[in-house]
């Protein structure tokens, strides 16, 4: 195994884009930032120098930092904030996984324009389980803004209102041919024709679901957040922020162009959206250098924004290669609603009361809308022995029973602020239901789980029935992720093992809903002897 060593210098850069020059936030001066390689059972060394004017913490999204929250990074849960002038070296191992992942900012907004792929090649001597491409490619999915994304989440977070959207969706940070200023920048993959190449495909939006296609191509799916699946064949699929999707995709086409594009899956009823597309340009090589008519590419068909059936029969149609086996018994049995939320205001003209009718957006999991620490994160309270700054009193059901689904009376759309986490012995094993709610509007929630993997063994529609759903959960091949879409009006089952020692976040992977709450934290407890304990904080960890 390896140790990679890595300077990432977080400054502020000149970028231009859809015809205007604005200032954001990278690292090294890199948009996207830089790609980070590794083979599993590789060590890491990043050091992480702040020259910006914000706070900021970065983190590996999806590794799972075995008995090492120190370098997870999200900020005021394991970790203070990198100061501006300040610095922070994160170190960790791969530990049993490989495949495509990423890294962000995991700052109020940052991640924005804070992120870059993280990929992790099988131990040298072992390989995929599928032939070998001799060409991989990555596309970042993004999201781009006319503003500095700090202010997108004032207005979101401080000001209670919906947050502004983007204004055009990226690959690799470029909006693509279809919008104004952009076309001789699009983004092309060089394939030869009768190859197959490895696509992969990252969303690092920071509030939209996405469609990808590509014109007159299937796709393979071979991977979903660094976990292999059966090779399922899709014309469209459908990706969520924080997910990876590892597709194979042959050129069997006449040489020509295609574009390879993607726009919104938006299941939250009459709120505005960003319905743009971007795209990028899958090129035959004998054409590329070839003159050729100018014309445009064929685009592929994506489904309507609105077009729920599409997205479901795509996660349905996941199925997991996992060498481990799904556990039977389960220790705990969670079942955690998640939603949005309106907070009456009681003077509802103050500038921090802009949601509809004098209200404030809120959002929560299981009735709590999380606050976080600001005097110092939750794994430095827990491992110093801080009192105060959290409880352990989450609940594992909704304190109150009501239809999550149905027309759910206006009291009970109010959840309480609070700074609770869920504690779980070492070794339990877990299963949580994820369901929606129809307060406010039902949304599909791309919820992430830091520390693990988990398999997602069932989901459906309406209110999970624990008498009879169960007995349709996939116990065979069901696919693992660290973050799964919880179906707009439904719910989704998962499993883990807390072997994970340490505190790990839970989130709504749409950063509008985590400003507004929409996350929780679970705290593992440390098992028997040092190799079942979280490891000690490294000294340079950032104090707040
Ligand atoms: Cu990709 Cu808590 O984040």
């Amino acid at each position: 195994a390896e140790t990679h060593y890595h300077q990432f210098v977080i400054q502020a850069t000149p970028v231009k884009r859809l015809c205007k020059t604005q200032s954001i936030i990278t690292v090294n001066g890199q948009f996207p930032g830089p790609t980070i390689e590794a083979r599993d059972g590789d060590s890491l060394v990043i050091k992480v120098v702040n020259s910006a004017q914000y706070n900021i913490s970065l983190h590996w999204h999806g590794l799972r930092m075995l008995r090492n929250p120190w370098a997870d990074g999200p900020t005021y849960v394991t970790q203070c904030p990198i100061r501006p002038g300040g610095s922070y070296t994160y170190r960790f191992t791969i530990t049993n996984q490989e495949g495509t992942l990423w890294w962000h900012a995991h700052t109020d907004f940052l991640r924005a324009t804070v992120y870059g792929a993280f990929i992790i090649y099988p131990k040298l001597g072992s390989s995929y389980p599928f032939s070998v491409p001799k060409r991989e490619a990555t596309i970042l999915l993004g999201e781009w803004f006319d503003r500095d994304p700090m202010l997108i989440l004032r207005q979101s977070q401080f000001t209670g209102a919906a947050p502004n959207v983007s204004v055009a969706y990226t690959m690799n940070g470029q909006p693509g041919d279809l919008y104004r200023c952009s076309s001789e920048d699009t983004v092309r993959v060089p394939v030869e024709a009768g190859e197959t190449i490895l696509l992969r495909i990252i969303s690092s939006t920071l509030n939209q679901e996405l469609y990808f296609s590509i014109a007159n191509h299937q796709i393979t799916v071979v991977g979903t957040d660094a976990a292999y699946t059966k090779p399922f064949t899709t014309r469209v699929l459908m990706i969520g922020p924080g997910q990876t999707i590892n597709v194979l995709v042959t050129a069997d086409q006449p040489p020509g162009r295609y574009y390879m594009a993607a726009s919104a899956y938006h299941s939250a009823m009459n709120a505005p959206f960003d319905n743009t597309t971007t795209t990028a340009i899958l090129e035959y090589k004998s054409v590329s250098c070839s003159k050729g008519p100018s014309s445009r590419p064929i685009l592929p068909v994506l489904p309507a924004f609105n077009d729920t059936n599409t997205s479901t029969a795509f996660n349905a149609g996941l199925r997991g290669l996992s060498k481990v086996r799904v556990f039977n018994q389960i220790d705990e049995n969670l079942y955690f609603i998640v939603g949005l939320g309106l907070i009456n205001c009681t003077n509802p003209n103050s500038p921090r009361c802009q949601g509809p009718n004098g209200t404030r957006f809120t959002a929560s999991m299981n009735n709590v809308s999380l606050v976080l620490p600001r005097t110092t994160s939750l794994m430095q309270a827990y491992y110093q022995g801080i009192p105060g700054v959290f409880t352990t009193d989450f609940p594992p059901v909704p304190p109150v029973q009501f239809n999550y689904t149905g027309n759910v009376p206006r009291g009970l759309w109010t959840p309480s602020p609070g700074t609770k986490l869920y504690k779980l012995k070492y070794g339990s094993r877990v299963q949580i239901v994820l369901q929606d709610t129809s307060i406010i509007t039902t949304e599909d929630h791309p919820m992430h789980l830091h520390g693990f993997h988990f398999f997602v063994v069932g989901a459906g529609f309406g209110n999970f029935n624990p008498a009879t759903d169960p007995a349709n959960f996939n116990f065979v091949d069901p696919p693992v992720r660290n973050t799964v879409g919880t179906p707009p009006g439904g719910w989704v089952a998962i499993r883990f093992v807390a072997d994970n020692p340490g505190i790990w976040f839970m989130h709504c992977h749409i950063d509008s809903h985590l400003s507004w709450g929409l996350a929780m934290a679970f705290l593992v407890e440390n098992g028997v002897g040092p190799s079942q304990s979280v490891i000690p904080p490294p000294a340079d960890l950032p104090q707040c």
